[in-house]
């Protein structure tokens, strides 16, 4: 399979001199097209063609490493309106949610899409995303950028207009919200969300943690309820200064976990 850089993919630029200061800049090559930084510019078809990890020059001889970008490069590149779920919380998200290939996913809302891509990449084009938005203009921006990503819309996912507040269609193996107010959407999960389910929710303050913990528990059909923040402290190591770095990205907010049980009374939804 031709791994070289083509036309239309996404790359991630890091200028390689030690004594200036490191750019790093996510850019979609198009033929014809020139990168230009403050140090010089690039013909994006200098970089088409090579394979990822090239070392190219620009114009003045200084040198950049490109390589294909990653999910994460992609993702924390974007122009953001709305406030995505940075990766390092989407590893844990998808990894808590035990994502795998054939489920049937449901997600409110859309955003800019990071998570949407996340796990759509984990489906492989099986099972099936069903993604809310009540807002038009993060419907359009969301759905833009996962066509940009995956270069076609992902035939099974299905994105609707409209306020998951007043329920939804459809039984999923797995529910992921990253919403103001996700307790509204518990008591739909009872024919919802499969026995056994998982529902992760995304949840920047504790005031809306206890209430949405509070309505599991009146509801009474979740258990396995498990809540984290999930820290990543970056380290500086150059020479012999090898120590945390002095600042960090401290909060983003908690991941709320938690599993469907059977319901005896009902038998089950
Ligand atoms: C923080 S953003 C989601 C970001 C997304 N998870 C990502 O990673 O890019 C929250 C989104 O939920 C949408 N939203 C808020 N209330 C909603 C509702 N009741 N039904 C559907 N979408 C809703 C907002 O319009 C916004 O786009």
């Amino acid at each position: 399979m031709d791994q070289s850089l083509k036309n239309g993919d996404f790359v991630l630029v890091i200028s390689v001199e030690e004594r200036r200061k490191k750019t790093r800049k996510v850019i979609k090559l198009k033929s014809g097209n020139t990168y230009f930084t403050h140090l010089g510019s690039i013909p994006h078809d200098k970089i088409i063609g090579k394979l990822s990890g090239t070392l190219v020059s620009n114009d003045k001889g200084i040198k950049y490493t490109v390589f294909r970008a990653t999910y994460n490069d992609y993702v924390m590149a974007l122009k953001r309106k709305a406030q995505i779920i940075y990766p390092k919380d989407i590893a844990a998200l998808l990894l808590w949610g035990d994502i795998y290939q054939g489920l049937h996913i449901l997600e409110a809302g859309l955003g800019e899409g990071a998570l949407s891509i996340a796990i759509l990449r984990l489906l492989c084009g099986s099972g099936s995303l069903t993604t809310y938005e009540i807002r038009e203009d993060f419907f359009e921006e969301g759905s833009k950028n996962i066509v940009n990503f995956f270069k076609e819309k992902p035939t099974n996912h299905n994105i609707i207009l409209g306020d998951i507040y007043n329920g939804f269609n459809g039984v999923f193996d797995r529910i992921f919200l990253d919403l103001p107010e996700p307790w509204h959407v518990l008591k739909y999960m009872k024919s919802g969300l499969l026995d056994g389910g998982i529902v992760i929710s995304y949840i920047p303050t504790v005031l809306q943690v206890k209430t949405y913990i509070d309505t599991m528990q009146e509801l009474g059909y979740f258990a396995d309820i498990e809540v984290f923040e999930n820290i990543k402290r970056p380290w500086h190591v150059k020479g012999l200064s090898v120590r945390p770095e002095t600042w960090m990205y401290n909060f983003s907010a908690f991941i709320v976990y938690a599993r469907k049980r059977y319901i005896e009374n009902t038998g089950g939804s």
